[in-house]
């Protein structure tokens, strides 16, 4: 009786701990999780700081009004990305962990299947780990957030929601059907090779620990293990390298002429991609070509085999600082680097404006699309309603500036030389009995432009 009696005052006491701890833990995180990057611009011009403090600055969405289906990484509408999660789940419940890419300048890994020879399925890249992230596990962007904020960060785009703009541009391209983005999506993996505080860890620890020893309080656990992080998850793509080592033997070893033309279409789609979402970081080695030369003619492979078509490919990768709330009008620019590509000087095709202008020119279509980055940016934590405006407002000027672009048959060069313009839109619901919202479209030209600017 006595020892029934000392079993069940351990396990209340236990329970009594893990709820305090549960409890300093929620505390912490609710504490910690608010973007913890102070480098945005609040200064008058961008209207940031009143919006702070409206109600459309609070989150839309708690916590529990996120849909089950995203808890659950399930896409009702996309059952191959599904199971492609499931697998990268499954691997991981095999103790197949993801891999930090060792380089690179935030916590981003690779996700493997579990076939025999585990094959990397896709690149996870955490919300929580992001360069300012406050899990980030590079020391050098460490010292940037502490020594330097507003050298190195970027003053126009929404701090730490580099997850959605992965996903954002995931969903561009599918709706443009440009198909240069490896599918993305934001999902929630837990792995013990992902950077976690030493209090989650210890939290997980305690769990297991009392789980192991009272099985019957174990149970009462919602989770034992550690937390799931929320973050953008990118099918991998095979065969690709870094754009800069293709270019670089392009020079030597020019293009045969169709393989140049498929080139010059899938660099159009690139361009019409970033120039949307007004990617900040497109560097040369943030987009991978796939190239496969066509056999040559007297390789013994070659006699009986039909004639294989060469095949080059362009994927648009790390698309995680796209979608400012301003056009970018500090000291730098953020160019789009392939501007100095010969490519850039040769008019959009006709092939290129009949795939978008239809679309593009359309309000429908350009407030449908803007909806739909909607649903998907309002499940952060941090979503700010007006914030979210504002990136809209640059993505339908620089949309204005393309289609403009496209119909008078200017070159990706002359495009973003292009004034930036901001379209802005305002409802209201004019005087009446019948009060009906109508909303107006303001296009302006923002003036401040970067100290430092290229092209
Ligand atoms: N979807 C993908 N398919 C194939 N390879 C990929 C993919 N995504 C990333 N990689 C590879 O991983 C490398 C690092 O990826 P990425 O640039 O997205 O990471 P990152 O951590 O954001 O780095 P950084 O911010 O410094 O550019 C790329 O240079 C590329 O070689
Ligand atoms: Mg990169």
């Amino acid at each position: 009786m006595c020892d029934v009696l000392n079993i069940e005052q351990q396990q209340q006491s236990q329970l009594k701990s893990i709820a305090s701890l549960e409890q300093s833990c929620n505390e912490s995180e609710n504490e910690i999780s608010l973007p913890d990057v102070t480098c945005v611009n609040c200064s008058s011009n961008t209207g940031v700081s009143a919006a702070h403090s409206d109600k459309e600055s609070q989150p839309l969405l708690k916590r529990m009004d996120v849909d089950i289906s995203e808890i659950n990484n399930v896409f009702p509408d996309d059952p191959e990305f599904t199971a492609l999660i499931r697998e990268a789940e499954n691997a991981i419940d095999n103790g197949i962990y993801p891999e930090r890419i060792s380089q690179g300048s935030s916590g981003s890994y690779f996700v493997r299947n579990s076939d025999e020879i585990p094959k990397i399925i896709g690149v996870f890249k955490p919300k929580d780990e992001e360069p300012y992230g406050r899990l980030n596990p590079k020391w050098t962007k460490w010292m940037h957030k502490l020594c330097c904020p507003c050298c190195f960060g970027r003053s126009c785009l929404v701090p730490n929601q580099g997850y959605l703009s992965e996903a954002g541009a995931s969903l561009v391209d599918r709706k443009l059907q440009l198909n240069i983005v490896p599918k993305t999506r934001v999902v929630k993996l837990v792995s013990k090779t992902f950077n976690y505080s030493a209090i989650d860890r210890a939290k997980s620890k305690t769990k297991q620990n009392v789980s192991d020893r009272f099985p019957s309080v174990g149970r009462r656990f919602h989770r034992i293990g550690l937390p799931p992080k929320t973050g953008s998850f990118q099918q991998f793509v095979e065969g690709y390298e870094d754009a800069y080592v293709w270019l670089r033997r392009f020079e030597d070893e020019p293009l045969p002429d169709d393989v140049q033309k498929e080139f010059q279409s899938q660099f159009e789609r690139l361009v019409i991609l970033d120039y949307i979402i007004r990617n900040t970081d497109r560097n040369n080695d943030n987009w991978l070509i796939k190239y496969v030369k066509e056999p040559s003619n007297n390789s013994p492979s070659n006699t009986w085999s039909p004639k294989k078509q060469p095949l080059i490919k362009i994927a648009a990768i790390d698309n995680g600082l796209a979608f400012p709330f301003k056009h970018p009008d500090e000291w730098r620019a953020y160019p789009y680097y392939w501007a100095w590509l010969p490519y850039a000087k040769i008019p959009f095709s006709n092939e290129i404006k009949e795939l978008v202008l239809p679309t593009l020119s359309d309000m429908n279509f350009v407030q449908e699309l803007c909806d739909e980055l909607y649903d998907l940016f309002k499940t952060d934590k941090g979503f700010d309603r007006h914030l979210f405006e504002k990136q809209m407002s640059v993505m339908r000027g620089q949309i204005l500036n393309l289609t403009q672009a496209l119909k008078e048959g200017k070159t990706p060069l002359q495009l973003v030389q292009m004034p930036s313009v901001l379209v802005e839109r305002s409802r209201s619901a004019p005087r009446g009995r019948i009060r009906v919202m109508t909303e107006t479209f303001t296009q302006s030209f923002q003036r401040k432009t970067p100290f430092f600017s290229w092209c």
